[in-house]
């Protein structure tokens, strides 16, 4: 089963979106099979979004990662990466519809609630980052 890493950033925990945003893919079908509060350590930061090293708007990128908690997740479910992807609408708020997370909660691109993983590459190297194999659960025991 397919898995993606999501983080809702630290504008989304102090605006105490994390229930709504949980609730959301929640609601859609999809699992939760890890989940941290944590202050994210500039290290960390910087190989998260290593990505975007060369950009103009890297240094701020992390130095709002880091300023606060996010809650970083780690869901499970069928076409989760692209779906979680829609559900959290465009990265710039500005084209994001109304009915997606940053449609309905976000204004300017820097401060956009919610990162998520944006290919099985990506979602595998975020779980990495973020999270040890045993602080994942798994349901397949479940009847
Ligand atoms: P995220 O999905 O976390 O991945 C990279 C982030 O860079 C993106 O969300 C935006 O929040 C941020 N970003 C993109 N463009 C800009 C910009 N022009 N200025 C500041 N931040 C940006």
């Amino acid at each position: 089963m397919e898995k993606t890493f999501l983080m809702v950033k630290p504008d989304g925990v102090q605006r105490n979106l994390i229930g709504e945003i949980v609730s959301r893919f929640e609601k859609k079908g999809f699992q939760l099979v890890g989940a941290k509060l944590m202050s994210i350590p500039q290290e960390l930061a910087e190989k998260h979004y290593g990505e975007h090293k060369e950009r103009p708007f890297f240094g701020e990128l992390v130095e709002f990662i880091t300023s606060g908690p996010v809650f970083a997740m780690v869901w499970e479910g069928e076409n989760v990466i692209a779906t979680a992807r829609t559900m959290m609408g465009a990265t710039n708020p500005k084209d994001s519809l109304p009915g997606t997370i940053r449609g309905d909660f976000a204004a300017t691109v820097g401060k956009n609630i919610i990162h998520g993983s944006d290919s099985p590459e990506s979602a595998e190297r975020e779980i990495g980052l973020f999270f040890k194999e045993e602080e994942l659960v798994s349901y397949s025991k479940l009847i």
